[in-house]
């Protein structure tokens, strides 16, 4: 049997989508959970992903890089290293555990709703493994931390912050919910991969693990360098879902929000403090119920 490239069936796979015959589209993605209000629904065909791979690639890599991390861990349980780093650093692998291992874990469900209410297949399956990504990340930082709990309880906020009504992680929480819990697909994609992991999470875990192995964390080094090639990776999401092609405007900026009224509703009042987005008006709830929630009426709209 010939065996085909990846490149050979890949664009056929990715992009291998549905036409309803049982409910109409705006019902299957709701504009309300799927965003991209104002852009025509043909263009999104034209969102490329420019780092591919296929599932059996990603299991692969993902393996190998489990493999790498979680042996380095094994092999320096056993050294003293913990005990010679010093107190500043610590402070800050302390930092990094508290803030982002459950936003590492909130990013599941974000990513899960782009890869249900993606508007074109290459984004759903890159979201799928976005998905996984965010949940090897939640474990890992976990797994990571848990250790050092019986030398310093304070790695035990890894598990414990966001339970906590702590105020930095009651401003974390806000931020984090803003832009992966009660947003459209369109929305996730611009607050998170285009903006926070392109913008943050891939400069700041670079330097993390350069800072860490100045102080001689082997271990915190390789594991969040594990991690930053995921982001990397699925950090690519959001560029082409900010400008998809042929659009006629040009622009897909269009914002949706959760519906009026409903216990999912965003925290309009901080979107309206920037000055890139202003309210335009809220689809009634009978419109986003019935899935009708129709470009003229969506609740965000850019005005740039
Ligand atoms: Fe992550
Ligand atoms: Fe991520």
């Amino acid at each position: 049997m010939t065996i085909l490239k990846r490149e050979e069936w890949h664009d056929i796979t990715r992009l291998t989508d549905w036409d309803f015959s049982y409910v109409d589209h705006e019902t299957a993605f709701p504009i309300w959970m799927s965003g991209g209000e104002g852009t025509d629904r043909n263009a999104w065909v034209n969102w490329r992903e420019d780092y591919r791979n296929s599932y059996a690639e990603y299991v692969g890599t993902q393996r190998e890089k489990d493999a790498a991390a979680y042996s380095v861990k094994a092999a320096l349980q056993r050294s003293e290293i913990y005990d010679n780093l010093p107190e500043g650093w610590k402070s800050n692998a302390k930092l990094h555990f508290t803030a982002l291992t459950a936003i590492e874990y909130l990013a599941v469900p974000a990513e899960l709703k782009m890869a249900r209410f993606g508007l074109t297949g290459g984004w759903r399956n890159m979201a799928v493994f976005g998905a996984m990504d965010e949940m090897r990340h939640a474990q890992i930082n976990l797994w990571f931390s848990h250790e050092f709990v019986s030398k310093d309880i304070h790695y035990d906020w890894a598990v414990k912050s966001y339970h906590t009504n702590n105020w930095v992680i009651i401003a974390a929480r806000a931020l984090f919910d803003g832009f992966m819990t009660c947003t459209s697909a369109v929305d996730v994609a611009l607050g998170l991969p285009f903006t926070f992991e392109t913008g943050f999470s891939n400069l700041q875990f670079v330097a993390l693990a350069a800072n860490a192995l100045d102080s001689g964390d082997v271990n915190f080094a390789n594991m969040i360098s594990s991690i930053q090639t995921d982001e990397a990776r699925h950090a690519q999401q959001g560029g082409p879902s900010r400008t998809p092609r042929n659009t006629p405007s040009g622009s897909s900026t269009a914002r949706s929000g959760c519906p009026a009224g409903s216990s999912r509703s965003p925290p309009a009042p901080r979107w309206t403090t920037t000055p890139r987005w202003r309210v335009v008006s809220s689809p009634t709830r009978s419109s986003w119920r019935s899935g009708s929630a129709s470009s003229s009426s969506p609740r965000w709209r850019t005005t740039a």
